[in-house]
Parts: structure tokens; C-alpha cells; sequence
């Protein structure tokens, strides 16, 4: 079969990213970061599709130069329909619509969760072989989910279990913003945490059946703690940033980790992946390698950059749908809210 060249296109939420990949391998992934927000403590989405409309077209020319090839080598685009924010993902998904009509290739839809999920399939050279094998499990950590996925193939997953109100990613953004952090939290907590005491100070765990998880109480626990502590001392939070970082994010990790853990051993499955924004933390990274060497469980951790939002991952997705000839037409719309 010859080799299909795929251009991902991401623009879901506040980074602008294209790919390139040849079946299965990446030859780019760029991606643009929106630092505009940081002032704003969060996302604001207009400015976020405003930038995108600046970013793409620079973005998708780079990917397409750094892989060495042209836009007429391309056997079709993918992009990012869904979930995200509206205005952001009109700017890709109009993109992408315009340069398939325009070369006259398939326009191929992908979901932004299965996409996360799918990343562990890109191959960075030619001799990376660390792939899952079907099925296993895969815990989708970011800003907008918590989910324990059940992969049985790449157009069949099955969500099995999730948070019930805050993402994990939102409950370290949430936190760190009472503790005065900038945005997003999440990078910040981690490290700080890594010069704290992790047993410094306890916070309430949610007691959920099933594999669902919840981290509303967590954060209003914490912020309870800082509103007594600080009628005490004004100086507390910055006199224990780190303890208070570190108890917080072993907090989170303990959640997330027991749920899968059950998960695993109920189904009864030895492959256990982690995607999404959060699995970039250190702490969550360790203890996931711990629980794979304690449990023998064959583990998959993605490479930093597949972490956060990227086009590699929108453009592995649309290998495996371009394999199975699943195009989508020309009059596509976005979707702000979509299930796996
Ligand atoms: O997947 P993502 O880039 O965006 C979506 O939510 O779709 O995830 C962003 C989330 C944010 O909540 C951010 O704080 C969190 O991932 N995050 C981290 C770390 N890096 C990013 N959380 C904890 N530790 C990190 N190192």
C-alpha cells in the first residue's frame, strides 16, 4: 500500500496545532500556545479564536515545511470537531474544509477525547514499537475530564467511569488560583509540590461506587482549610505553599489511582494507559510507574509533548479512520459537546 500523508489540525480550546504524519509515524507537530489568557487566569474564549485565526495558517505552513513535504502530497486533513469551545473550533474546522476542497482529499472528523486516547499509537521514529495492544485501559486525565476508558479498538471505547462534577485537571487550576497561582495550576502545583511534604496535610477523598470519580469536595475542603488557617496566621499560604501543593497533588493522585487500580483488576486487564493534560504531572507519571512494577501491569505514559493539546494525536485519529475510509462531508459542524 503506499504511504498516507494525514495534516491533523487542533484548535479546540487555547493552542493552535498542526501535524504531519505517514501512516502511523510523525513527521511534525506544532503547536502555538495562546499566552494572551494567562492574564486573564483562564481561557477567554473569544480571544482564544481570535488568536487561532492568526495562528493557523503560519502553524499548518510550518508543520507541512518541517516534514518536508508539500500540500499537494496530502491524502487528507483531519481536524478536531469536537468537544472544545465553539469559537475555537470553527477556526480549524473551516480551515480544514478549505484546504480539502481546495486539493480536492477527504476531510476526516475527529473526536478530541479519542484523539488523546489514540496518541499512544504515534510512532516518533521509525524503531518506536511501545504500542498497546487491544484492550486496555486508558485514564484521561485533563481540564474538562476525568474518564477511565475501556479501548477495545480505535473506534471502540467505552467510558466507564467519570467525575460526576470537576475535572482532576480543574481541581489543580481551581486550587492553585485560591493560593494565588498563576494559570494554569496545574504545571505550577507540581512544581512546588516536588519541594513539599505530601503527608503535611489531609483533605477529604470522595467515596463513590463504582469507577467514577468527584473532586468537588476536595476543593472545597482545601479551601476550607485556607480560610481557617489564614484567620490564624495572613501569612499561611505562603508560608507552606509547597506542603499545601504537595498535599494536594498526592491527594488527587490517590483518587485517580485507586479507581484505575480497581478498574484493572476487576476487567482483569494488564495494559494500563494515561493521557490528557494531567498526565503530564511528575507525581501522577511516578506513581503510575510504581503501580505498573507493583501490579505487573504493562503501562503506557505519553511523551510530554503528546500530553497537552496537539495535532498529533488529531492526526493518528485520522489514520485510523482514513484505513477505514471514514470521511466526513463537506458541511461538517463543530460539536462543543460530544461523548467519546
Ligand atoms: O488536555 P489539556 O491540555 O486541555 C484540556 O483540558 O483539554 O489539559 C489541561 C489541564 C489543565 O488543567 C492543566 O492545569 C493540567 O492539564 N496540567 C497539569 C500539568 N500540566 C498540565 N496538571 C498537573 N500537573 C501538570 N504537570
Amino acid at each position: 500500500m503506499n504511504d498516507i500523508y494525514i495534516l491533523g489540525i487542533e484548535s479546540s480550546c487555547d493552542d493552535t496545532s498542526a501535524a504531519v504524519i505517514k501512516n502511523d509515524l510523525l513527521l511534525s507537530n506544532v503547536i502555538a500556545n495562546q499566552e494572551i489568557h494567562q492574564k486573564y487566569g483562564g481561557v477567554v474564549p473569544e480571544l482564544a479564536s481570535r488568536a487561532h485565526q492568526q495562528n493557523i495558517i503560519p502553524v499548518v505552513h510550518e508543520a507541512l515545511t518541517r516534514a518536508g513535504i508539500t500540500k499537494d502530497d496530502l491524502n487528507a486533513v483531519a481536524f478536531t470537531r469536537g468537544p472544545g469551545l465553539m469559537g475555537s473550533l470553527l477556526v480549524g474546522t473551516s480551515f480544514a474544509k478549505g484546504l480539502a476542497l481546495s486539493l480536492q482529499i477527504p476531510m476526516i472528523d475527529v473526536n478530541h477525547l479519542q484523539a488523546h486516547v489514540l496518541a499512544h499509537f504515534i510512532r516518533q521514529n521509525e524503531t518506536d514499537a511501545h504500542q498497546p495492544e487491544f484492550p486496555f485501559l486508558c485514564l484521561l486525565v485533563s481540564g474538562g475530564n476525568s474518564q477511565i476508558i475501556l479501548v477495545e479498538a480505535p473506534d471502540k471505547m467505552k467510558v466507564i467511569g467519570q467525575t460526576i462534577d470537576d475535572a482532576a485537571g480543574e481541581a489543580f487550576d481551581k486550587c492553585a488560583k485560591v493560593m494565588g497561582l498563576p494559570y494554569p495550576g496545574g504545571p505550577v502545583i507540581d512544581r512546588l509540590a516536588k519541594e513539599g511534604n505530601p503527608d503535611a496535610f489531609k483533605f477529604s477523598k470522595p467515596q463513590i461506587a463504582g469507577y467514577n470519580y468527584s473532586f468537588s469536595g476536595l476543593k472545597t475542603s482545601f479551601l476550607y482549610l485556607l480560610k481557617n488557617r489564614l484567620k490564624e496566621d495572613a501569612q499561611f499560604i505562603d508560608a507552606h505553599k509547597n506542603d499545601l501543593c504537595a498535599s494536594l497533588q498526592a491527594t488527587i493522585i490517590d483518587i485517580l489511582m485507586n479507581k484505575l487500580r480497581k478498574a484493572a483488576d476487576d476487567l482483569n486487564i494488564n495494559q494500563v494507559a494515561i493521557a490528557g493534560g494531567v498526565s503530564a504531572n511528575s507525581a501522577l507519571r511516578k506513581a503510575f510507574i510504581d503501580y505498573g512494577e507493583k501490579h505487573f501491569r504493562k503501562i503506557y505514559i505519553p511523551p510530554f509533548s503528546f500530553t497537552t493539546d496537539n495535532a498529533a494525536m488529531v492526526a493518528i485519529t485520522g489514520y485510523f479512520k482514513y484505513l477505514k475510509k471514514e470521511f466526513c462531508p463537506l458541511d461538517a459542524t463543530a460539536f462543543a459537546r460530544v461523548e467519546i
